[in-house]
């Protein structure tokens, strides 16, 4: 058996025709093009890549994307007073500072600095304590993304035991809450294992759904997967190959060779879940914009 291939950009590209639709409306009916400011520090070339490829989803389904970029020796306040500025602009909706930051600015001051209301990447406290409490607010975009495509494939989460391996606030932590939340989106048993987990692979062995969110690449291997299980692989890892013409290939966090052979579903890499990642952020600009509206 081999395990079918979820295509990403294929329901990705579907949402985002669904998202332009809902984005002409607004500007016809109300006047309104939903406008996303993403704040980038420094020269990391992922978060290059990653600002890039969100600033070209904007552009191509009609939102307003603004680049605010700093030195990588930018002093905090700046950023601050940055932030300020968006939270009191009425063409931006949405904010995102993108992560990682230098180590000289303390990451947790300017996430909070960001306006609820704004806070699209939904790294806010106030954010985050919300999807604890299962009340409405944004939603980080990995997470929301990984449970659409599992919904739009018909994949059942409720009552299945889902398996996360990491406990970031990016992905598995928002995500563990996002599933186990009463509702029928949710309603899943979720398990959270990470670096310091014992008998790691007994666990992921009882997933009915296994996340791999851990930044190592190829770190699930075929072992650590029961037959038959859906394997969403988070990770987006640069390791040397000499046959490519940039010196390195993209692989995730899982040895996706090996476990397509026993998963029944499995999300490739690239083309899984980061085109979902970047719908999202699209999804909760156009939300934020239309809840601005009605507030
Ligand atoms: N860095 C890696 N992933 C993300 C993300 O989803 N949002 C932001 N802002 N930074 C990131």
């Amino acid at each position: 058996m081999s395990a079918k291939i979820i295509d990403g950009k294929k329901i990705a590209e579907q949402i985002r025709q669904e998202i332009a639709q809902q984005t002409e409306q607004l500007k016809t009916s109300r006047g309104i093009t939903p406008g996303l400011a993403v704040v980038l520090v420094g020269n990391n070339p992922a978060s290059e890549v990653y600002v890039r490829n969100k600033q070209k989803a904007c552009e191509k389904i009609g939102l307003l994307s603004e680049l605010h970029r700093f030195p990588e020796d930018a002093s905090q306040d700046l950023l601050l007073k940055k932030i300020s500025e968006l939270n009191h602009d009425d063409k931006i909706h949405g904010i995102l500072v993108q992560l990682p930051l230098p180590p000289h600015i303390n990451e947790q001051s300017i996430l909070q600095s960001i306006r609820p209301e704004k806070d699209v990447d939904g790294f806010h406290p106030v954010n985050m304590g919300k999807l604890a409490q299962g009340e409405p607010g944004f939603v980080p975009c990995t997470p929301l993304g990984i449970r659409e495509m599992l919904l739009r494939e018909n994949i059942p989460i409720q009552g299945q035991h889902v398996v996360i391996v990491g406990r970031s606030n990016i992905v598995g932590k928002p995500l563990a809450l996002l599933l186990m939340q009463k509702s029928e989106k949710g309603n899943a048993t979720v398990t959270v294992c990470h670096s310091r987990t014992k008998n790691l692979a007994d666990i992921t062995r009882q997933a009915d759904i296994l996340v791999a969110a851990i930044g190592r690449a190829q770190f699930i291997t075929r072992d650590m997967v029961r037959p038959g299980a859906v394997v969403i692989d988070v990770g987006v890892n640069r390791i040397e190959d000499a046959y490519s013409p940039k010196g390195y290939r993209l692989v995730g966090d899982v040895d996706f060779d090996a476990v397509k052979e026993i998963a029944s579903a499995i999300t490739p890499v690239p083309g899984g879940v980061g085109p979902m990642t970047i719908t999202m952020l699209l999804n909760n600009t156009l939300q934020a914009a239309t809840q601005m509206i009605n507030n």
